[in-house]
């Protein structure tokens, strides 16, 4: 029986027999930060397992199950921000932070126009919004439920980006002119399931993840093509890319007319960003 806050920390962590010790531990401590609102150092003198809230056990036994924490408690970090997230959402994703930051340091002029395509829980747009200057912002998506939470996510923290319904694969966005369009579409091949996490293929939606393994490329394609319309002359294309697929995508986007194609590794060494000018 745990007398104290670090060993409770510990029991529970020993537990979460799918993560690290460390990871574990992070995740114990987030969930009791979050439930018990106190401090750490409050927290080393209080506690006893069984005086703990049941919503917090409760959410124990999700975080056991494999759930990813960030929907167990409804939100998750990104750029310095709390999301709202849920299962229509993918969770936002340090990678995706790289992505928005590079574009804020590479685009400091002010009253940009900029589109987001698959924008989820509009993590980019959002970002981009409150901390570029001036900037006129969209986010689309296919989904009406992640527009749902991005919208929500819009008004939380007090950004003014539009979102709007768009099929990308089927529809041309109603928005021209642009200085800047990104996305992070899916780009996982069906056939790496068996290589993912249970906890992402068990919670998180495909509809955000996955391609056909025989056109893996389909939304950089289709928005690489598209994006020479909406694009201003000089106007730039940022891309999320799958970490094997560097060259085809700098070799798709020259082969449609972008100049200066460059592909960029993240802090983990990977190749995770294309950008290009139009
Ligand atoms: C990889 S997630 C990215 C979410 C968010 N931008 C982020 O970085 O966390 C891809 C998003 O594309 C959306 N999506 C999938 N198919 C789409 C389509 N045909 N048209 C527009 N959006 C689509 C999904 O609903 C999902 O929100």
């Amino acid at each position: 029986m745990p007398n104290n806050y670090q060993e409770l920390v510990q029991h529970w962590a020993a537990e979460l027999t799918q993560y690290s010790t460390e990871e574990a531990e992070n995740l114990v401590n987030w969930l009791l930060e979050h439930h018990l609102g106190l401090r750490r150092v409050d927290m080393m003198h209080f506690l006893k397992e069984e005086d703990l809230p049941e919503a917090l056990q409760l959410d124990f036994e999700r975080l056991k199950s494999g759930e990813p924490i960030q929907y167990i408690l409804g939100k998750g970090p990104f750029y310095g921000r709390e999301f709202w997230v849920n299962e229509h959402t993918l969770i936002p994703r340090n990678e995706t932070e790289e992505l928005v930051h590079l574009i804020i340091k590479k685009n400091p002029r002010a009253g940009l126009k900029i589109l987001d395509i698959g924008t989820g829980t509009g993590c980019i747009p959002i970002s981009l919004d409150l901390e570029m200057k001036t900037p006129e912002v969209y986010g689309i998506d296919i989904s009406d439920k992640a527009l749902e939470v991005a919208r929500k996510n819009g008004e939380s923290l007090k950004s003014n980006v539009s979102f709007l319904k768009c099929d990308i694969l089927t529809e041309m966005p109603n928005v021209r002119e642009l200085d800047i369009l990104v996305s992070n579409p899916p780009y996982v091949p069906e056939s790496e399931k068996s290589e993912m996490h249970r906890n992402v293929l068990d919670f998180e939606p495909g509809l955000a993840l996955f391609v056909p393994d025989e056109d893996p490329l389909l939304f950089y394609k289709v928005i690489g093509a598209k994006g020479k319309q909406l694009l201003k002359p000089g106007g730039k294309l940022y891309f999320e890319i799958h970490e094997k697929f560097g060259s085809e995508i700098k070799e798709l986007l020259t082969g449609l007319g972008y100049k200066d194609v460059k592909v960029v590794k993240d802090l983990n060494g990977k190749e995770r960003i294309a950008c290009a000018r139009n």
